[in-house]
């Protein structure tokens, strides 16, 4: 059995990476794209053999042979249009940030709860075998305890028209990608930070974010990351524990043609002493994609829950804070 997905947003990650994933996968089927501009629409839909173009998102949402809906919209409006396809009676895959404020996400569960419909915030990587992998080697007791965690990420994107450099759109490093070491030390770490501190350059002109460095106290330990849009291309996660450490090569933008790679030491002191551990060829948007349509096929829980990404989202809001305080900042909801 497939679910019969539509493309709400004729948008680069869906064209680039989503549709053709989850067109690989075992349980989805994409069956329409909607644009704003029904040309857009319609060009996709043929290159990319998909049945049904539609001119707005509205008459996609009305169509009654859709079961579910991706949505990679600029971040200010996931929540807007998520409400909208549930109370469609869609289920809903939502692109990260799924939110700006934590008012929004709780409005999302509200509906959520009322109709019925399952909804996931499309963190990728927590499908991702290198992510399974890297926690399951992590929890080992081999690996001791894991007591700090470094991530990076950044790209070098100057163009005014993106919607990264838009800060009415929620544009800005934090949002678009200081997400994912948030998320991913959260998942590893198997707890939440309980306070932040940050410090943060924001663009002169587009207003947004684009040199970030940021501290998070866990329970058990310390991670810090650096999230930039102003430098060269860059992506690292590393955990260390009292016995070992542990690093995921390209965290993120996770290869789909080779195999990814995951290094690991108990004394790293010369790169030869590191073993190589190099995972099963996947692509982690078909693997999102199958997760997601499998949990509602079965009935089961989604890859990432709404509680779960209110949680995320009350940390990139303390990291906010905390750079126009200029303090540490409490990770409340
Ligand atoms: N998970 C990942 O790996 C990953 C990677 C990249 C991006 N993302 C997320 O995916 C989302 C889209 O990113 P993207 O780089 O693909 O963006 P994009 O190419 O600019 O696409 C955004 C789409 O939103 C639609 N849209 C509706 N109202 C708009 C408005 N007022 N201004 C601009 N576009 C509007 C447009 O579709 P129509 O014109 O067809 O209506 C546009 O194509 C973001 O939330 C981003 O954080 C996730």
């Amino acid at each position: 059995m497939k679910i019969n997905w539509g493309i709400i947003g004729d948008a680069r990650i869906a064209r680039n990476f989503v549709i053709p994933g989850m067109q690989a996968g075992k349980y989805s089927k994409i069956v329409a794209i909607a644009s704003r501009n029904i040309l857009k629409a319609e060009k996709t839909a043929d290159n990319m053999g998909i049945e049904k173009a539609y001119g707005s998102y509205e008459d996609l949402l009305a169509d009654k042979s859709i079961d579910a809906v991706y949505i990679p919209l600029p971040n200010h409006l996931h929540v807007e249009w998520s409400i909208k396809a549930m109370e469609a009676g869609k289920h809903v895959l939502c692109e990260k940030p799924f939110a700006l404020s934590i008012d929004d996400v709780e409005k999302a569960i509200k509906v959520r709860d009322r109709t019925g419909k399952k909804i996931s915030e499309a963190f990728m990587v927590r499908s991702n075998l290198q992510w399974l992998k890297a926690k399951e080697l992590i929890k080992k007791d081999e690996f001791g305890k894991l007591r700090a965690v470094q991530g990076f990420f950044s790209y070098n994107n100057t163009d005014p028209d993106n919607i990264r450099n838009s800060a009415e759109m929620g544009g800005g490093g934090i949002w678009d990608i200081g997400c994912y070491p948030v998320n991913t030390s959260r998942f590893i770490f198997d707890e939440e930070p309980l306070r932040v501190v940050s410090s943060i350059e924001y663009d002169p002109v587009f207003k947004v974010d684009r040199l970030a460095s940021v501290l998070m106290e866990y329970p058990g330990g310390q991670a810090q990351f650096i999230s930039s849009t102003q430098i060269t291309p860059f992506q690292r996660m590393l955990f260390v524990g009292t016995k070992e450490h542990l690093e995921v090569e390209i965290p993120f933008n996770a290869p789909d043609k080779v195999s990814a790679r995951i290094f690991i030491s108990d004394n790293f002191t010369r790169a030869e002493e590191r073993e190589l551990i190099e995972l099963p060829v996947c692509n982690q948007y078909t693997l999102q994609g199958d997760a997601f349509s499998k949990a509602i096929i079965e009935n089961t829980e989604v890859p990432v829950t709404l509680e779960d990404t209110l949680k995320n989202s009350a940390v990139l809001l303390a990291i906010f804070r905390s750079a126009q305080t200029g303090r540490w900042e409490n990770v409340s909801i």
